[in-house]
């Protein structure tokens, strides 16, 4: 198919407010765009992109109402409340397109996976949809065992089954699954949200078939739609920054005057809290690790602060010169950096694939959904990762030294280089990123009427 009729394919885009799943859609917009489709990025207000970082996207921005939203209400309410506020806007927006005979080629929506409306909009107007997931593979079989817990009453999961082995989902333990302790309501809301997409045409996953091979296996057989393994999705093109907080630069000329491996890059993502004692714990491990460290403390993300008022006292004094703490690093330009040795991270997906592709050890510290079983993947099938099992500050030491100084890290390091080169080689031609890709290109022209 010539380039012409690429360059005339509409692609809408339907992006998730939620950063980790907004930086995967902006990601596959630049990479489908670079292939010559035309993209409109539909967002809501509440967390909008920025356009001027992608003058190449038509944007469509939908009012929300998010303000009416219920603040104490529930992910799963607040999530269905941010669907039906936004349905009707993109429903009119399209059937106006196509009255209008703008496009004569047929429209294709591409939505993340929370932002259902957008499937129910395109089979309303008779137009194909397509799931993009922005959470790990794995995840997903675990969290399809939920309605079998729940049917044993077995959520919220007690602790004393935490250490077990699940039946049928090695390796993952009782304390590797996602949402093991809600309660059974929360854990039928959220069964039956994952249950409001059903006809999707395909699905796009943001990992790769090396590192998610039998999980990825388990789904096609499961969804019994093309599923395409196009990741890791911020290596595929240069997307620039794709942040709703300001980064902070600055730590980059800080790491160029750190030792090479020595700095330990600490960030819990953009959703993960905690709470005081367990920021004092943080704080003194960090400092009696005596390594470097590069610490993003989100604001907000202390319960109670509005940044770092509730640092230890001494601990500033403690750390001048050593430690640096920030609001919001540019994080694949931090992994990328040769100062930077290992990566404490919650085990976010983004996280987890950026670190893998810039080859870098992890310490693990999932805080929900997805993260835990990623967390134990990293740590017992990749082995590149250690596990932080409590939050005390002689742990937290012992854990650092362990992944920058001891010889364990340094196995770690080497495997996780190793890690890297393959997903290099899955964006290379003939990898399988690569070719599935090209799949997805030819799968999105065959979508005509
Ligand atoms: C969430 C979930 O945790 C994740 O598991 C899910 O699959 C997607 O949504 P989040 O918790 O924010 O996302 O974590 P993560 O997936 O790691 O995404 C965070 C993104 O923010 C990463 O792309 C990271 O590079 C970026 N980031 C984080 C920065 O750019 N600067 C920072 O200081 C911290």
């Amino acid at each position: 198919m010539g380039d012409e009729r690429k360059r005339s394919k509409p692609l809408v885009l339907v992006a998730s407010p939620f950063q980790g799943h907004m930086t995967p859609m902006l990601q596959l917009g630049s990479v489908l765009h670079s292939k010559g489709f035309s993209i409109t990025m539909v967002h809501t207000k509440l967390n909008s992109p920025d356009p001027s970082n992608h003058p190449e996207f038509e944007f469509l921005p939908l009012f929300d109402n998010f303000l009416a939203i219920d603040a104490s209400a529930n992910f799963t309410t607040f999530l269905e409340a941010l669907n039906d506020n936004c349905k009707m806007q993109l429903q009119h927006h399209l059937a106006q397109k196509i009255k209008q005979g703008i496009n004569d080629e047929m429209i294709t929506i591409i939505h993340d996976n929370s932002m259902y409306f957008a499937e129910e909009v395109a089979n309303s107007l008779n137009l194909p949809s397509i799931v993009l997931r922005s959470s790990s593979a794995s995840y997903v079989p675990a969290f399809l065992t939920l309605p079998k817990l729940h049917a044993k009453g077995q959520l919220p999961v007690k602790d004393s089954m935490f250490q077990e082995l699940v039946p049928e989902l090695h390796p993952l333990r009782y304390k590797d699954l996602p949402f093991n302790n809600t309660s059974t309501e929360v854990a039928t809301e959220m069964i039956a949200l994952s249950e409001r997409i059903r006809t999707p045409s395909a699905i796009i996953w943001n990992t790769m078939e090396y590192l998610e091979h039998s999980a990825l296996t388990q789904l096609r057989q499961h969804y019994q739609v093309p599923i395409f393994a196009v990741g890791p999705l911020s290596k595929m093109v240069r997307c620039p920054s794709t942040s709703f907080l300001k980064e902070d630069t600055n730590c980059i000329s800080w790491l160029d005057k750190q030792a090479p491996r020595s700095v330990i890059y600490v960030s819990l993502g953009s959703l993960a809290t905690m709470d005081e004692t367990e920021l004092t714990e943080t704080a003194w491990g960090l400092a009696n690790s005596n390594q470097p460290f590069l610490w993003v403390v989100r604001p907000g993300s202390v319960c109670g602060s509005e940044w770092i008022e509730s640092f230890p006292e001494g601990f500033t004094e403690e750390i001048r010169g050593r430690g640096l703490v920030l609001k919001w690093a540019p994080q694949k330009q931090v992994l990328a950096h040769s100062a930077v040795g290992g990566f404490w991270s919650h085990c976010g997906w983004n996280s987890t694939l950026e670190s893998i592709s810039e080859g870098i050890p992890m310490i693990c510290r999932p805080v929900m959904g997805d993260q835990c079983v990623n967390s134990r993947y990293l740590s017992y099938v990749w082995r590149i990762g250690l596990e932080l099992e409590h939050l005390d500050r002689k742990v937290i030491e012992s854990t650092i030294r362990r992944l920058l100084v001891d010889d364990e890290g340094k196995e770690m390091r080497q495997r996780a280089i190793d890690m890297k080169e393959k997903a290099k080689y899955c964006l290379c031609n003939g990898g399988s990123s690569f070719k599935s890709l090209n799949d997805l290109v030819e799968f999105l022209l065959l979508q005509t009427r």
